[in-house]
C-alpha cells in the first residue's frame, strides 16, 4: 500500500490503483492523466451516509460539494448512492441537470447567484437555496413569488470560527465574503427578514469554516455558536430552525505527514456534541447536514505525467519536468499544498531524490512541489502525483492553450474514459474571429 489502501505496487514495480498498472494506463490513454478509483469514491460516500443516517436518524443527507470535482458521471455516481449535492453555479446545476440528478436533493450555494441562476435554478425544481445575503434574499423571494412557488431556503451564517488558529477566536473570520455574522448582528437581521418575507421558507442555518480539517473541535465550536443562534432565534422570533448544515472540510491524507481519519468516527463525535447542545440550549434536535467535498474524493484520484528531462543544478536543484504542470493542477502554485510524488514505473526503488517537479508552463510558478522526496527520473518515466482526486480537474485551465486532461475512472480493475481528452480544435471552438 502507498499512502492509500487503494493504490499498490505490482510484480513489475509498477504502481497499481484499483487494481489497475499505472503505466498501462499511460501507454493507454497518454498522459497527463487523471485516474480515479471509481469504489473509492463510492466507498466515501457510504461511509458517509451509513455514519449519517446512524447518528443523525433516517432522512440525514450528506452532500458531495461537487466543486471538488464535477462532471456528469460523478452526479450519476452521487445520486447512485443515495447523497445529495451542493452546487455552486449555474454551470454545476447544468451538469448536475445533464446527469440526471433529482433537482430536490440539491443546495445551491454562492454568494453571488445572478437573476438567471435564480431563475435557472427555479426552473430546474432545486430543492434548497443557501441564501448568502439580504440582497439576493430579496432576489430569491421575489422571483418565487412571480412564480407562486415557496422556496425552501437556508441562510448563510459566519459564526467566526478559524479552523486553523483553532478555539477561542470567534470574530476570527467574520471579515469574509460569504454570510451573515453573528457578532454584528447581520445573522439576526437577516434571519428575521427572511422570517417576514414571502415566497421562501426559512427551513434552516447554513455555516462552513474552512478545509482540510483534522480534527472535530472547529466543528465544534461552530456547532456551539449556531445552537446558541438557534435557541436566541426561537426566543426572539418564536422560530423553530429544522436544518442546521455544518458545511464540508474534513481533511485527507496527502502525504505519509497527514494522519489518516475515521470519517465514521468524526461524524459520530459531531452528532453526540450537537446532540448535547441541543439539550443544553432547550431546542429541538435540527436534520443535521454535512456537506464534504475533498474527502469524498481526493483520495479516489491521482495524475500520470510523462518525464521530459530532468536538470541537476549543481549547488543549487534539481528539477524533474513534466508534461502537465499548474493548469491540471493550479493547488502547489496556488497555496503550496503538499503532494506525494513517485516514479510509477520504478515505484519499489527508494525515494532519494530530491527534486522540484516543475509543469511545462512558460512561467516560473509553475511547480507541482519543491524539495520532494521521489526516485531518481529520466525522460520517458511515468511519474505519478497521489491524491489530486479533489480540486485538480475542477479547477484545471488551458493556460499556455495547453488542453485539460481526459479522466479514466476504474471500476475492478477495467479502465473508462469518463472525461475525454481536450483536443486543439476544442481549444478554438469559440474563438470567431
Ligand atoms: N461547503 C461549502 C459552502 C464550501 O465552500 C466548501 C468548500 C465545501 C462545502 C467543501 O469543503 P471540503 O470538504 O472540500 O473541504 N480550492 C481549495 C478548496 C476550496 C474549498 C472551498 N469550499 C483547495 O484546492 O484546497
Amino acid at each position: 500500500m502507498v499512502l492509500h489502501e487503494h493504490l499498490d505496487i505490482n510484480e513489475k514495480g509498477h504502481l497499481t490503483i484499483g487494481g489497475a498498472d499505472t503505466v498501462e494506463l499511460a501507454k493507454k490513454h497518454g498522459t497527463p492523466l487523471y485516474v480515479l478509483d471509481e469504489n473509492v469514491i463510492r466507498k466515501q460516500c457510504r461511509t458517509y451516509r451509513e455514519a449519517a443516517i446512524r447518528c443523525f436518524g433516517e432522512d440525514a443527507l450528506p452532500l458531495y460539494a461537487s466543486k471538488a470535482l464535477c462532471f456528469t458521471g460523478i452526479y450519476k455516481l452521487a445520486a447512485e448512492e443515495g447523497m445529495g449535492i451542493d452546487c455552486v453555479s449555474g454551470g454545476e446545476l447544468y451538469t448536475a441537470k445533464k446527469a440526471g440528478f433529482p433537482a430536490e436533493r440539491i443546495y445551491f450555494h454562492g454568494n453571488n447567484k445572478t437573476d438567471r441562476d435564480i431563475s435557472d435554478a427555479m426552473d430546474m425544481g432545486v430543492g434548497t437555496f443557501v441564501v448568502d445575503n439580504p440582497d439576493e434574499l430579496s432576489a430569491v423571494s421575489a422571483e418565487a413569488v412571480r412564480r407562486g412557488i415557496t422556496q425552501r431556503i437556508l441562510l448563510r451564517i459566519t459564526p467566526g470560527i478559524d479552523p486553523h488558529t483553532h478555539r477561542a477566536v470567534v470574530t476570527g473570520n467574520v471579515d469574509s465574503k460569504f454570510g451573515n455574522a453573528i457578532v454584528t448582528g447581520q445573522a439576526m437581521d437577516i434571519v428575521k427578514k427572511a422570517i417576514a418575507t414571502d415566497g421562501v421558507d426559512l427551513v434552516g442555518l447554513h455555516c462552513h469554516i474552512g478545509s482540510q480539517i483534522f480534527d472535530i473541535d472547529p466543528f465544534a465550536d461552530a456547532a456551539k455558536i449556531m445552537t446558541e443562534f438557534m435557541a436566541r432565534i426561537k426566543s426572539e422570533c418564536g422560530y423553530e430552525i429544522r436544518e442546521l448544515n455544518l458545511g464540508g472540510g474534513l481533511g485527507v491524507r496527502y502525504t505519509e505527514y497527514d494522519r489518516d481519519i475515521d470519517y465514521a468516527a468524526c461524524i459520530k463525535d459531531i452528532a453526540e456534541v450537537v446532540s448535547g447542545l441541543c439539550e443544553k440550549n432547550g431546542i429541538r434536535m435540527p436534520r443535521v447536514i454535512l456537506e464534504p467535498g475533498r474527502s469524498l474524493v481526493a483520495a479516489a484520484g491521482i495524475t500520470l505525467y510523462t518525464v521530459g528531462g530532468v536538470k541537476e543544478i549543481p549547488g543549487f536543484k534539481n528539477y524533474i519536468s513534466v508534461d502537465g504542470g499548474m493548469p491540471d493542477n493550479p493547488r502547489y502554485a496556488l497555496y503550496q499544498s503538499q503532494y506525494t510524488a513517485l516514479i510509477a514505473n520504478r515505484a519499489n526503488a527508494p525515494r532519494d531524490f530530491r527534486a522540484t517537479l516543475a509543469g511545462r508552463c512558460c512561467e516560473s510558478g509553475d511547480l507541482l512541489g519543491e524539495n520532494m522526496e521521489i526516485q531518481h527520473a529520466e525522460r520517458g518515466d511515468t511519474l505519478a502525483v497521489l491524491v489530486t482526486g479533489a480540486y485538480n480537474y475542477s479547477m484545471a485551465s488551458n493556460y499556455n492553450r495547453i488542453p485539460r486532461p481526459p479522466v479514466v475512472m476504474i471500476r475492478d480493475g477495467e479502465d473508462k474514459v469518463v472525461v475525454k481528452r481536450e483536443t486543439y480544435e476544442d481549444l478554438t471552438r469559440n474563438d470567431i474571429f
